[in-house]
């Protein structure tokens, strides 16, 4: 729950509710747990940020829930608890798409005006946007295969991590040496803001399932290619991104520059340290979320619903439910 003032955004209660030990057995997410999880916890999840905030229904101005895009099952289930919130109780409902949450999450920590530049890092997308108002948003660039965290995930599982395994794999590879294994550089120097990590993904995964094979190998080689892999993904988001300020300073000529990292990956140390960097080389001013508002939460989409109900949008109850839902739409910037 979320309030917003005149001097900012007041997160009331932010409960997140993980189902990591229900699909680790299997190694990634299975949709059918997935879905029959929400249904198990949204109640609890509810009255538990209803208790943390202090609040009743009656303070409500709103509720606003996430309607894609993702696995429908999960997004079915928080849709019609909204909604029926919304209905039992007169109040507008918003339907908020996930990436447009993942926008205005570092707006919950700190103050970052509109207009800014984006890069949204998840396990799911690897985007560009240029993100000018409240729900205003023009993609510049995406991935082209797969997502930085699904890289992060497929290497982290071949290294025998356990899943999704973020942090663990952050760990291991701090005291790994990076410099050790070669890594594709996918589109290194090539025109446009798009990212590529198929090729480092499988040229990883399959060294990392040769380290894991051999049990002469020690912990120290897996620690390497771990370190490789992430100073590799962090090289290739900065390159990218640097080229993507380079364009979008010019196209403001002179006017402030803001750049915000997104998204479960900006969690990560060594992706921040590298963007951090291309910013100040840049002038852009740099945020990104706290920790905890990197990786999905709850917070992001309540403050997501908010800036669209202070701004007149709001959705009727028959809002779909959407396992796809571009929230941007693509844009040339030269
Ligand atoms: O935004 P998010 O929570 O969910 C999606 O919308 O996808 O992002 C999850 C992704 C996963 O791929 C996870 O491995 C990655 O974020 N992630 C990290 C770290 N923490 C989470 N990747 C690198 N380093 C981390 N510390
Ligand atoms: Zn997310």
């Amino acid at each position: 729950m979320v309030r917003l003032g005149p001097h900012g955004v007041q997160v009331l209660s932010s409960v997140v509710s993980t189902q990591f030990a229900q699909h680790a057995p299997y190694g990634g997410v299975v949709p059918e747990i997935a879905a029959r999880a929400h249904v198990e916890v949204i109640d609890v999840v509810i009255d538990q940020a209803m208790v943390e905030a202090g609040a009743g229904y009656g303070d409500l101005d709103g509720v606003a829930a996430t309607a894609g895009p993702g696995l429908v099952g999960g997004v079915m289930v928080g849709l019609s608890a909204g909604k029926a919130i919304a209905l039992a109780r007169g109040l507008p409902l918003v339907a908020v798409n996930h990436l447009e949450g993942h926008a205005v999450s570092a707006r919950l920590s700190e103050a970052v005006d509109y207009p800014f530049l984006l890069l949204l890092v998840s396990g799911g997308h690897c985007q560009l946007l240029s993100v000018e108002g409240v729900g205003v948003c023009r993609r510049l660039g995406s991935t082209i295969d797969d997502a930085a965290g699904e890289a992060f995930d497929k290497i982290a599982k071949a290294l025998g991590l356990p899943y999704p395994g973020g942090p663990a794999r952050e760990k291991l590879a701090a005291t790994g040496d990076g410099s050790r294994f070669v890594l594709p550089r996918a589109l290194l120097g090539r025109d446009g803001f798009d990212f590529s990590f198929s090729g480092l993904k499988t040229a990883a995964a399959r060294l990392a399932e040769g380290l894991t094979a051999d049990q002469a190998h020690c912990e120290q080689d897996r620690a390497d290619l771990a370190a490789a892999v992430q100073s590799a993904i962090a090289r290739q988001l900065a390159e990218r991104t640097a080229r993507a300020m380079a364009a979008y300073a010019r196209e403001r000529e002179g006017r402030s520059l803001r750049f915000v990292v997104a998204g479960g990956v900006a969690a990560n140390g060594a992706v921040r340290a590298a963007l951090t960097k291309v910013a100040a080389e840049h002038g852009f001013a740099f945020f990104a979320p706290s920790l905890a508002y990197c990786t999905d939460n709850a917070a992001m989409i309540a403050l997501a619903g908010a800036e669209r109900l202070a701004a007149g949008l709001k959705d009727g109850l028959d809002a779909p439910a959407r396992p796809r839902w571009p929230h941007a739409s693509p844009t040339l910037l030269r």
